[in-house]
């Protein structure tokens, strides 16, 4: 026997959730087919369990695609501010941390908590442990094989997210999914991922794990200023997820080591201040003691700062503002936050997010090539295509 309701939603994460409540409570009939044993995985772990849930100050420009253009309309039609609004109406208390990005003063339950009595207020039906086995077109309606029987409706959304942490449920689905319905997928690749370091480089960095600093790290024509952790493998801390969605396999990287200062001119003064003091002991003023102390042991001469002619002094300005690292990689999909590339978004329209190819079929959330910074902006991306499809299909 096959159930059918007016919108089959395929992954009960963020945009699922969110689309779901959306056309619930226009009075659709809706169901949600999440093949996990529950709901909204990611953003319980998200935020360190605090869900970063939106950034005040999102704008289109915080996003990775292929047409930059893409998230402008539902971005538009849904903020920040609308979410912030739901946040209120429930009851939940959260905090700014760095500007703009908005974090639950408790536990991300809350916010999972809240996706599901708005999907209650609109009778939404949720299929938990329901692996979907294939999809196939007829009569002109989506009928949907899962664990849990035959399913069908007239639209169904492809919420799948992205590749990005398999142990909470990610999976491929969505592409295949997008691939049988004709649309094309732009490469997929982790972003916002821990980056690993080989050879010299790994020798220089890794006995220092545990070391923080802030920096300015740059690639591609972007820069992101933020906390550097070194890791056993690499480096990581936000600057460094956020440059990893810029970064190409084989492209070098440039880390600012002194991102608060005019190295020169500081340079200039210590050497006039404490002509007798050595720079590795200068250095460790402004940098964690164990990398001044490496940097010295190994890449800079360290001598008494009345030694060094200015010029000397002006290049070691240069090298520190301009550092130069290749990683050899990335932590891969296991850490990665979130995922680059996804359904091309050329064949999909932005006001709607229903595919050009497949009337009925809609793909919102992160399974598309849209990817966001760091700070919030991918949840908002979730919300606003979510609530884009929900108030359509
Ligand atoms: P999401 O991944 O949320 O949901 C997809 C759902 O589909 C999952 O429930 C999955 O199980 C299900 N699914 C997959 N295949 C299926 C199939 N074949 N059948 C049925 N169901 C299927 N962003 C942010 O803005 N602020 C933050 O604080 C964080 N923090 C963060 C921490 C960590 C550790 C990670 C990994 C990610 C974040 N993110 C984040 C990113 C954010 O979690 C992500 O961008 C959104 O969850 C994407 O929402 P979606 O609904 O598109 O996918």
């Amino acid at each position: 026997m096959i159930a059918r309701c007016d919108v089959l939603v395929i992954g009960g994460g963020a945009a699922g959730l969110m689309c779901a409540a959306v056309a619930g409570q226009r009075g659709r009939r809706v169901r949600v087919l999440e093949h996990a044993n529950r709901v909204g995985k990611k953003i319980l772990m998200s935020g360190g369990g605090r869900c970063n849930f939106t950034n005040l100050g999102t704008t289109p420009g915080h996003f990775l695609s292929q047409n930059p253009h893409f998230c402008k309309s539902a971005l538009a039609r849904y903020t920040p501010w609308d979410f912030v609004a739901l946040v209120e109406r429930h009851g939940i208390r959260y905090h700014e941390k760095d500007p703009g990005q908005l974090f639950c003063d408790d536990s991300s339950k809350q916010i999972v908590a809240l996706l599901l009595a708005e999907c209650a207020a609109g009778n939404v039906d949720i299929r938990t442990d329901c692996a979907v086995a294939g999809v196939a077109l007829q009569e002109g309606g989506y009928v949907v094989h899962t664990a849990q029987g035959t399913f069908a409706a007239d639209s169904l959304v492809v919420a799948t997210g992205g590749l990005s942490i398999p142990r909470m449920g990610a999976t491929g689905f969505g592409y295949a999914l997008a691939r049988q319905f004709g649309h094309a997928i732009v490469p997929t690749r982790a972003g916002l991922v821990p980056l690993t370091l080989s050879g010299t480089h790994l020798d220089d960095w890794a006995d220092l794990a545990g070391v923080s600093l802030p920096v300015e790290a740059s690639c591609a024509g972007q820069r992101f200023k933020g906390g550097l952790l070194v890791t056993h493998r690499g480096l990581s801390g936000p600057a460094i997820l956020q440059i990893s969605s810029y970064w190409q396999t084989g492209a070098g990287l440039s880390l600012d080591l002194l991102p608060d200062l005019d190295p020169a001119a500081w340079l200039l003064d210590q050497q006039r201040a404490r002509p007798a003091a050595e720079l590795k002991t200068v250095l460790a003023d402004v940098l964690p003691k164990r990398l001044a102390a490496r940097l010295c042991e190994r890449r800079i001469d360290s001598r008494p700062l009345r030694q060094y002619r200015e010029r000397e002094l002006r290049a070691l300005a240069d090298a520190l503002g301009n550092w130069p690292l290749t990683p050899s990689g990335t932590e891969g999909y296991r850490t990665a936050e979130v995922t680059l590339g996804g359904v091309d978004t050329g064949e999909v329209s932005s006001t709607t997010l229903e595919s050009r190819r497949a009337p009925g079929l809609y793909f919102i959330g992160e399974v598309l090539d849209v990817t966001g910074h760091l700070g919030g902006y991918n949840f908002q991306w979730a919300w606003a295509s979510g609530a884009a499809a929900g108030a359509v299909v």
